[in-house]
């Protein structure tokens, strides 16, 4: 149980990394990532605490409060970033996760360290949590820790949210540890995952690899000695938060600073943007392969399309990151040194984030917005293009590999492997007549706008108070697929 002394919370968020970040001169800034914009509105408006890495090596610092959150920090040692954060967590699961786009490497010290950390957090959010708090665990560096609060904690209602895709049967069995994930995971009262067919690939792994009884959307977890237990897995599908990226784009210094951008380029008919981490799951090479082609056949012309890509650094200590950096340089730097004039460069190349303002003016500067995931849980970037662009103009290219393409049916769909259809649709978002883009966008906005983050949480939340409350008629099963509908069902007992 919680101390008497300690001050403990009813909604505790636990994630790999906190909300901020300690800067050199010992300050906190807002950490990169999807995670923390979507969370950060959710946790300002509950009195909530947030369980976290501060983002350094070895760094113990004390809980404290910035910006209205109240942040438990829990420490890693190199060591631990080394196994746990770099290795199991980002040269395991995530290419695991992401298809196998790049190798993963399946070692045991990893796995040790996996284990050791997940417990830490653990422990550290059943120390903050009140009687029968509301806990919500966070992705896929998180996956044991359910289970483990569980164990400590059986009063609390455990949330898990994957944020990256959860992969096929196919792929995800090659895992050595598929069976201590899965029941890791089962600890929670409500599994969500970004897509159906994520929680449909979820809900048959379970099928094939434990005796649990599966019914869209519940799982029966029958564990000796103890009650059963029913889980529900189902997508809920993250947004942003839609409107503060609009009202930003409205801001005429936004739109001032958008104008200065399209100068400074040289004012090209066209800018074509593309926002991503350095990651190899982003197709970055694909999209620059496809564009450097376009160049070279004189389909588009240097003086008049330029492409910005902004490239945020990211596991920089990765060997397959350290890789693919080389690879997107060398091939920046050749397209440019190809096609470059004196007055137009034709891929402008930024290898560091910007703030949330700049961002929101390069959206409004960008006339198409490039998303060639070759896998991607959601993709924000092209939702927060889409909720900036309140003129009804850009257009979005997005790869039918990532989640975001299930909602944004009105994009300009591609298949990222296929370069010659990329191309395609390259041309196609360049000349596309003003009407059209007007209309897709319309449609686009409609979506993101209502569909944003409030709703997102608000979803699961509900969901996790009905699971709560016992009331699973109140939760409706998803429509998969049909040659999932067979598979995931077995066993049922009622
Ligand atoms: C993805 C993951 C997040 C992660 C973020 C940044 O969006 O789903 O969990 O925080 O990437 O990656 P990093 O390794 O820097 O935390």
């Amino acid at each position: 149980m919680a101390s008497t002394t300690a001050k403990t919370y009813h909604f505790v968020v636990v994630s790999n990394r906190l909300p901020v970040d300690r800067a050199p001169d010992g300050s906190w800034v807002r950490s990169p990532g999807g995670l923390v914009t979507a969370l950060e509105p959710v946790m300002r408006s509950a009195d909530g605490a947030w369980v976290g890495w501060p983002g350094q090596p070895d760094l113990e610092v004390e809980p404290f409060e910035n910006d209205g959150i109240h942040i438990i920090p829990v420490p890693l040692s190199e060591y631990d970033i080394a196994n746990f954060y770099e290795g199991f967590s980002n040269d395991t699961l995530w290419p695991l996760y992401h298809d196998v786009i790049a190798p993963p490497g399946f070692h045991r010290d990893w796995w040790e360290n996996y284990v050791l950390v997940n417990q830490r957090f653990a422990d550290a959010a059943a120390a903050v949590a009140a009687e029968n708090a509301v806990v919500w665990v966070q992705d896929y560096q998180l996956q044991l820790v359910p289970r483990m609060l569980r164990e400590a904690r059986p009063d609390l209602t455990i949330g898990f949210f994957n944020h990256i895709p959860f992969p096929p049967y196919g792929i995800y069995s090659q895992l050595p540890w598929r069976v201590q994930i899965i029941e890791g995971l089962l600890g929670a009262d409500v599994i969500g995952f970004q897509r159906v067919a994520d929680a449909g690939n979820f809900l048959r792994a379970v099928r094939r690899l434990t005796n649990h009884a599966t019914k869209n959307p519940a799982i029966e977890v029958a564990t000796d000695g103890q009650p059963v237990r029913r889980v529900i897995a189902r997508a809920f599908p993250i947004s942003i938060d839609a409107a503060s990226f609009e009202e930003l784009a409205r801001e005429p210094r936004i739109q001032e600073r958008a104008r200065e951008i399209r100068e400074g380029l040289g004012n090209p008919k066209t800018i074509m943007l593309g926002v991503d981490r350095l990651d190899y799951t982003k197709g970055i090479g694909h999209r620059l392969k496809a564009f450097g082609e376009l160049l070279a056949e004189g389909r588009v012309d240097v003086e008049d399309v330029t492409l910005v890509q902004v490239a945020n650094p990211s596991r920089e200590r990765v060997a397959a990151y350290m890789q693919l950096r080389d690879e997107i340089e060398l091939t920046v730097g050749r397209i440019n040194g190809d096609f470059g004039t004196m007055s137009h460069q034709a891929v402008s190349y930024h290898h560091h984030g910007y703030p949330r303002d700049e961002m929101v003016a390069l959206y409004l500067a960008a006339d198409v917005l490039l998303v060639t995931a070759l896998r991607d849980g959601m993709n924000l970037v092209a939702k927060e293009y889409v909720a900036s662009r309140f003129d009804d103009d850009g257009v979005l290219v997005l790869s039918e590999f990532t989640g975001a393409s299930d909602e944004l049916k009105r994009a300009l769909l591609i298949n990222p492997h296929d370069i010659d259809g990329m191309k395609d649709a390259m041309v196609q978002a360049i000349e596309m007549a003003p009407k059209e883009r007007a209309t897709r966008m319309r449609a686009l906005r409609r979506r993101v706008l209502e569909n944003d983050v409030a709703r997102w949480s608000g979803n699961f939340l509900q969901t996790l108070e009905q699971a709560r409350q016992g009331r699973y008629d109140r939760i409706a099963p998803m429509h998969l697929p049909d040659e999932l509908e067979w598979t995931v069902d077995r066993r049922w007992s009622n």
